[in-house]
């Protein structure tokens, strides 16, 4: 009984209210909200959510999963300074040697041929211009400037950033390296041996997951794993 006449209620509430309407006129709205809904900015501050925030802006220092960043930016400062100081953090082993050959051969060899003496397939039938030998006297690559120059690209040469994970980038890097030596004559190098690689400071890869990427963890969530 009490709920029918709340029923009846509400209805005639509607109906009065409905009544008020008049074409001819702006008319009021009743609950805004229901038409007009309150468009929060994913990043903005409110007090209606519990944190503060709808969406959570990551820690400062986060890195993203499967991404390191690089800290030379792309110009000729920062190629020198990679040049200089940036050195391969990947085992120089037979396997990983291996596995540079055939990235190499996959992503460089069109260009600068399988001896890296720049006569690839493109520069035969001159598509690309200006590739140079590895063993280049002016250029005098290093490890740093070839992992440089293969992140960021350099004049026609594209980067290999988003096709290429770190730790590939620096298993091309050993190959090329390889391949100056062997165009400058010099014996090759004796690999690392197992003791005198540094497990801390390597993207071995037990740490890479499946599709290869190298997993990092934000200083947070390191903070977490310690508590
Ligand atoms: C499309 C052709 C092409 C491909 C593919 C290519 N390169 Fe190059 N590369 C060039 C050209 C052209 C230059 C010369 C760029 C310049 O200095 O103007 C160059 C320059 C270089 C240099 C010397 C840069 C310096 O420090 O002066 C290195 C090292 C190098 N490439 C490595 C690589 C590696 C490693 C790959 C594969 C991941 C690769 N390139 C793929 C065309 C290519």
């Amino acid at each position: 009984m009490r709920n029918n006449i709340q029923i009846l209620g509400s209805l005639m509430l509607v109906v009065i209210l409905a009544s008020c309407q008049n074409k001819d006129y702006r008319n009021y709205q009743y609950m805004p909200n229901m038409y007009q809904e309150v468009s929060y900015e994913a990043y903005g501050n409110y007090e209606v959510f519990p944190n503060g925030m709808e969406a959570m802006i990551p820690a400062e220092g986060s890195v993203s999963r499967g991404w390191m960043p690089y800290e030379y930016e792309n110009s000729t400062e920062g190629y020198e300074a990679a040049k200089g100081t940036l050195a391969n953090p990947v085992p120089y082993t037979e396997d990983n040697l291996n596995e540079g050959k055939e990235l190499y051969t996959i992503y460089c060899a069109i260009c600068h041929g399988d001896k890296g003496d720049g006569q690839g397939t493109l520069a035969k039938r001159e598509k690309i211009l200006g590739i140079p030998a590895y063993n280049d006297q002016g250029r005098a690559i290093t490890e740093g400037s070839i992992y440089h120059v293969t992140y960021y690209g350099i004049n026609t040469m594209g980067s290999y950033a988003s096709q290429t994970t770190e730790r590939e980038l620096w298993l091309i890097n050993h190959y090329v390296i390889d391949l100056k030596y062997e165009l400058d004559g010099k014996p090759k190098r004796a690999f690392d041996s197992d003791a005198s690689v540094d497990d801390e400071a390597v993207l071995t890869e037990e740490e890479a997951t499946d599709d290869g990427n190298v997993m990092t963890t934000t200083p947070s969530e390191e903070a977490q794993i310690e508590e």
